[in-house]
C-alpha cells in the first residue's frame, strides 16, 4: 500500500486550522482577554426566520410516514433547482434545470470537480489565492502556474496571451482580496479561455455582496461563458449557511471538451460519489430564494455591508491602503509600517486581541498584506477598529 505522495507536497496544515490553533493557544494562556475574530470568513448572524420555519416544517415532514423522504436525487430536488433557476433568470441568465447541481457548498464542489478533469492539465491561479484551489490540485499532482495579483493591477490580474493554461480559477468578488472584476475585464478572461480552449472555474460565492449593479455577479453574464465556464455558488455567506451547508454548481450543457459534455461527466461523478444534500437543508435553501427569504437575507447582507463600511472608514482614517469592503465582505489591507503579514498577525493577536488572516497565507504576493472580514458582530467590529486605529495613532 502506498499513500498519495502528492500529499507530502502540501503545507503542513490548512491555513485556517493553523490560525485556529494559534488563537486557541493564546486564549488558553489569556482566558480573560476578549479576542475579536475577524479571521476565517464565518458568519455571525443566525439563519433568517423563513429559513428556520422551512427547516422545522421539513423536519416534521420527515417524521411522518406519508411525507418521509429517503434518498433524493443526487443532483438536488427539483423544487430547489427551480428556485436557483429562477434566481438566475431574475438576473437575465437562462439556465436549464439539469445544468444546476445542488451541493453541500462551493468548497466541496471546487475540489470535487477535478475528478472529471485530467491530471495532465495545467492550472492557472491568481496569487494571492484561496488555498483550496491550490491544495486540491497539489493533491492530484497537477502543474500550477501563478499569475501576479498586486497593488499595481488592483489585485485583478488579466490574461496574458503567452501563458498556456487549461484550467483557470477566478473568484469575484475575490477571496482573499475583496477585489471585483468589471464586465470588460471578465470578458477578457472568457475570450482568453475560448481562444485557449481552457476551462474557467468561476467561484461566485460572494456574488450577493455586490451592490454596484454594473459589476457582473455571474460569469454567465458574459458573452460565450457557457462554452468555457463552470460556476460555483454557495449559501454560506449569502444566507448564513456556513454550518448548514448548501450550495450549487452550474455546468452548462454547451460545455464540451474532447467531444464530451462536462455536464454529463459531472452527473456521472455525482451519482456515483454523492447522495445529495439532506431534504431538510434543501427545503431551508429553497426558502432563501422565496420573496420573503430574499428580503430577509438582504437585511443580513446589509448588516455585514455596514460593518465593512465601518472598517473601510477606519482604514481610510488611518491612511491604510486596502481593496475590498465595498462589494465584498473582505478587506485586504497593506500592513502598517512595512510590517510582514505574520508579524502583523502576532501584533494584532497579542497586543490588540484581534484575529485576522495574514496575506502571506494566501501566497507570496500576500506578503505585507492582511485580510479582515466584515462578518463579525457590530459592536465587536467597532471595538476592533477602535483598538486598531488607537494603536496606529
Ligand atoms: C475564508 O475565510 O476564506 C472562508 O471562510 C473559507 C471558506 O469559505 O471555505
Amino acid at each position: 500500500m502506498k499513500i498519495n505522495e502528492n500529499y507530502r507536497k502540501l503545507e503542513e496544515s490548512y491555513l485556517f486550522s493553523t490560525i485556529a490553533h494559534k488563537v486557541a493557544a493564546f486564549q488558553e494562556k489569556n482566558p480573560n482577554k476578549k479576542v475579536i475574530r475577524m479571521g476565517i470568513g464565518d458568519v455571525t448572524l443566525p439563519l433568517c426566520p423563513v429559513v428556520v420555519t422551512a427547516m422545522r416544517d421539513a423536519a416534521a415532514e420527515m417524521g411522518r410516514k406519508e411525507s418521509f423522504h429517503g434518498y433524493g436525487p443526487e443532483q438536488g430536488y427539483p423544487f430547489l433547482k427551480e428556485a436557483v433557476q429562477h434566481y438566475y433568470f431574475s438576473r437575465n441568465i437562462q439556465l436549464n434545470e439539469h445544468e444546476i447541481f445542488i451541493s453541500d457548498g462551493a468548497k466541496s464542489d471546487v475540489g470535487n470537480i477535478l475528478d472529471i478533469l485530467s491530471t495532465d492539465n495545467t492550472v492557472l491561479v491568481p496569487n494571492p489565492v484561496y488555498p483550496v484551489y491550490v491544495d486540491t490540485n497539489i493533491m492530484a499532482g497537477r502543474k500550477i502556474l501563478y499569475m501576479d495579483a498586486n497593488r499595481d493591477n488592483g489585485f485583478l490580474p488579466l490574461p496574458d496571451e503567452k501563458v498556456e493554461a487549461d484550467i483557470i480559477y477566478l473568484c469575484s468578488p475575490n477571496n482573499p482580496t475583496g477585489a471585483v472584476y468589471n464586465k470588460e475585464q471578465l470578458q477578457q478572461w472568457v475570450d482568453y479561455a475560448l481562444s485557449k480552449k481552457a476551462l474557467i472555474l468561476f467561484d461566485a460565492a460572494y456574488e450577493a455582496f455586490i451592490k454596484d449593479s454594473t459589476l457582473p455577479r455571474s460569469i454567465f453574464e458574459l458573452e460565450g461563458a457557457k462554452r468555457c465556464a463552470i460556476e460555483f455558488c454557495s449559501l454560506s455567506k449569502t444566507a448564513g449557511f456556513t454550518g448548514t451547508r448548501c450550495g450549487y454548481t452550474v455546468v452548462p450543457e454547451a460545455l464540451e471538451f474532447d467531444g464530451v459534455k462536462l455536464n454529463g461527466l459531472w452527473l456521472r461523478r455525482q451519482t456515483t460519489k454523492f447522495n445529495g444534500v439532506p431534504y431538510v437543508i434543501q427545503r431551508a435553501a429553497a426558502a432563501v430564494f422565496s420573496e420573503e427569504g430574499q428580503r430577509q437575507v438582504k437585511e443580513n447582507l446589509q448588516y455585514y455591508a455596514d460593518n465593512a463600511k465601518i472598517m473601510t472608514d477606519a482604514m481610510k482614517g488611518a491612511g491604510l491602503w486596502f481593496t475590498g469592503g465595498e462589494n465584498s465582505p473582505y478587506i485586504w489591507m497593506q500592513c502598517p509600517n512595512g510590517m510582514g503579514s505574520w508579524e502583523f498577525f502576532d501584533l494584532l493577536l497579542n497586543e490588540l486581541n484581534v484575529v485576522g488572516t495574514p496575506g502571506e497565507g494566501f501566497g507570496e504576493n500576500g506578503k505585507g498584506y492582511f485580510r479582515l472580514t466584515a462578518f463579525g458582530d457590530r459592536r465587536d467590529t467597532i471595538e476592533a477598529m477602535d483598538r486598531l486605529t488607537g494603536y496606529l495613532k
